[in-house]
């Protein structure tokens, strides 16, 4: 029977390419309201293709964007229920000129799809759902009950999903959950993921006088905004990379020495690393080698920075505001709400007299790392090993799946992270792709996990 979904699956490897680029060219940009219109394109794209594979396939509105799901529930009480997640929101294409091509005119170049969510998540998303329409339109069943619930709002926090998991508690009970949104530990090396990090997200606004004053006329009598921003954050960290906030590293715990002995074991050229990003040196936490700081330890990070002139040329003001974008990578024990607020504190207590500061949360979700000795990360295992020719790698990963936390949390299950991109296929950045091999490989992988998860049972 599985036979026949692999031919099927050799036969239909250009249409399902057509599939992925023509998902690809819906800029469906969930941060930029300018683009609502093409982020419900896309969820109607992704319900089509949903309904076309067999399953009963729903838009659901949410104060955001919408939340499209499908379900086929017909192999029976005794087999697991899977349910499925994925986004099919994007990224803010920027910077636009540092494209080789058009962020959302697929290219193929060197057996890579280019494209701003080829990668993240679109490609990744799109295996399950193919997958599982090849079981159906050649078996005509699946081996396992399948809720698959595809998002809009990942790359914004995910600020409506938890409600909607919650509100549909009964309703997507379910045994496992499957999410194909991570990476592979390096090109030819396979790899499940069994932790990510966590974050919070805020910005900071520093204000001082009520409008740009000359810095000849007024300079020197007032508090500088910018430089009271930069003195704040200068605070965040010490020069051995610890994080200062207080209580940051409260219930925190150690890495074990058995954790810290399978990073080691991981092939990893430190080198090869550094230059990649192109800097002189790397820098991080003291005591933790690069893969433990990237992986397993938190951080806090100034994503971006503004106020007064940044135009061309000088000028020569002293600025009314500044402004920080501000993110931290949390690992478990830690609270994103609660550390939100210790970081709220931590700004306040270090704000230059004669300033005001005003706070915005954006978004926090907690980290998770999961307990892989159960059935279904042997399933799992089996299908990469049958599609990819090499058993996968267990490793934790830096980035964040906000609901990750939360399927443990609300249906008490374990979420198999298995990642068909790469570190290397610059997802958020310029050019970001997806080689077609993973991309055969991944559907290749999902059609076999449904079978292994079938054949283990509950
Ligand atoms: N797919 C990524 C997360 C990811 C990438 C995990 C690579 C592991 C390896 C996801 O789309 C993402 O970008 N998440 C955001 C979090 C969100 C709340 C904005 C992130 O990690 O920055
Ligand atoms: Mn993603
Ligand atoms: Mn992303």
């Amino acid at each position: 029977m599985y036979d026949q979904v692999e031919t099927f699956l050799n036969e239909q490897r250009s249409s399902h390419l057509d599939i992925l680029q023509d998902l690809l060219r819906i800029p469906s940009v969930s941060a930029d309201s300018a683009f609502a219109g093409s982020v419900r394109e896309a969820a109607n794209f992704v319900r089509q293709q949903l309904a076309e594979a067999g399953m009963e396939a729903a838009i659901h509105e949410t104060p955001g964007h919408p939340i499209v799901t499908g379900e086929w529930r017909k192999a029976g009480a005794d087999a697991p229920t899977v349910l499925v997640y994925g986004h099919y929101d994007v990224q803010p294409p920027d910077p636009i000129d540092l494209w080789t091509t058009p962020p959302f005119e697929p290219t193929i170049r060197d057996g890579k799809i280019y494209a701003r969510g080829a990668t993240d998540d679109k490609g990744q998303m799109l295996t399950h759902i193919l997958s599982a329409a090849a079981w159906l339109k050649t078996v005509g069943r699946l081996p396992v009950n399948v809720i698959f619930v595809i998002e809009g709002e990942e790359e914004v926090g995910s600020n409506n999903l938890d409600d909607f998991l919650a509100a549909h508690k009964e309703d997507y009970a379910c045994d496992v959950a499957v999410v194909s949104d991570t990476s592979m530990y390096a090109p030819g090396i396979p790899a499940i993921t069994y932790g990510l990090r966590g974050i919070l997200a805020c910005e900071v606004t520093v204000k001082g006088p009520n409008r740009d004053l000359h810095s000849g006329v007024f300079g020197g009598s007032v508090k500088n905004p910018l430089l009271a921003l930069s003195e704040m954050l200068g605070k965040l960290q010490d020069d051995n990379g610890r994080i200062q906030i207080p209580g940051f590293y409260d219930g925190v715990t150690a890495l074990t020495a058995d954790e810290r002995d399978r990073f080691a074991a991981l092939p990893f050229d430190e080198g090869e690393f550094q230059r990649d990003m192109g800097v002189k040196a790397l820098f991080g936490e003291e005591g933790y080698s690069t893969t433990e700081r990237r992986w397993a330890r938190p951080t806090c990070d100034v994503n971006g920075m503004y106020g007064g002139y940044t135009g061309e040329g000088p000028k020569t003001i002293v600025p009314s505001s500044a402004t920080a974008k501000i993110t931290c990578r949390l690992v478990p024990h830690q609270d994103a709400k609660e550390l939100t607020e210790s970081l709220k504190d931590f700004l306040q207590d270090n704000l230059p007299q004669g300033c005001e500061m005003e706070f915005r949360t954006y978004h926090g979700a907690d980290a998770h790392v999961f307990d892989t000795s159960g059935p279904f990360f042997q399933s799992a295992s089996e299908a990469i090993k049958h599609a990819f020719g090499k058993e996968p790698v267990f490793i934790r990963e830096g980035g964040s799946i906000p609901v990750v936390a939360t399927f443990s949390e609300i249906f008490g299950v374990e979420t198999l992270l298995l990642g068909w991109g790469l570190n290397s296929d610059n997802l958020h950045s310029p050019d970001e792709h997806f080689s077609l091999d993973n991309f055969y490989g991944g559907i290749q992988a999902s059609a076999r996990l449904w079978q292994e998860l079938g054949q283990g049972g509950k």
